[in-house]
């Protein structure tokens, strides 16, 4: 009796899965672990996104500052060429102001001059008089032609120029090259 009940228990355990050797037994025997993190290992795990987050943000714009270093910027301004705009921008016996690059662009019959806007005397900033069609000097009242020529007052000498050249139309004017000069001349004009 014994020996026909022995081949049918192991039938059934063998169904179940349960034999010994059989693989994956062990497995489905154990119940499923469920992972549980203290608050502590949380706020370790926060933590260390933080710090990596923190040191990504820093390489990151450390990087970016590094890079716009060395990327080349379009500089304008005083000491550098300006391209001030087409020829026809400037209609003859018009004085216009540059503030960036320090200059009075005068545009006679002769052509376009660049003056310097310090004063030849003691270095003040001179502007344009519409009323007077000359410039005048506020600090001690000198005064310049259009073309920068000094006619009155303690200045020495005409109103320092800066080249300036015709490219594709437009004029450019180079603010790092001033030019000092004796007298006004129609050769410190550049024709348009
Ligand atoms: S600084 Fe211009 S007149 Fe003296």
């Amino acid at each position: 009796m014994a020996t026909e009940e022995q081949p049918a228990r192991k039938a059934k355990a063998s169904a179940d899965g349960r034999e010994a050797g059989a693989p994956g037994a062990a497995r489905r025997s154990l119940p499923p672990v469920e992972r549980v993190e203290s608050p502590e290992v949380k706020r370790r795990i926060f933590m260390r996104w933080v710090m990596w987050g923190s040191a990504f943000l820093f390489f990151a714009q450390s990087a970016a500052a590094s890079l716009a270093m060395f990327w080349p910027r379009k500089v304008v301004g005083f000491g550098t060429k300006m391209d001030v705009g087409p020829v026809s921008a400037f209609p003859v016996n018009s004085v216009t102001k540059f503030a960036q690059g320090k200059f009075w662009l005068s545009r006679t019959p002769q052509g376009a001059i660049a003056l310097y806007w310090r004063c030849t005397h003691l270095g003040c900033t001179v502007p344009w008089r519409e009323d007077e069609q000359l410039f005048h000097c506020p600090c001690h009242g000198s005064i310049y032609e259009r073309n920068g020529q000094n006619i009155a007052g303690p200045a020495p000498r005409p109103l320092d120029y800066m080249t300036v050249e015709v490219v594709n139309g437009h004029l450019v004017v180079n603010t790092g090259e001033i030019h000092e000069r004796a007298v006004a001349l129609p050769q410190h004009m550049t024709p348009v």
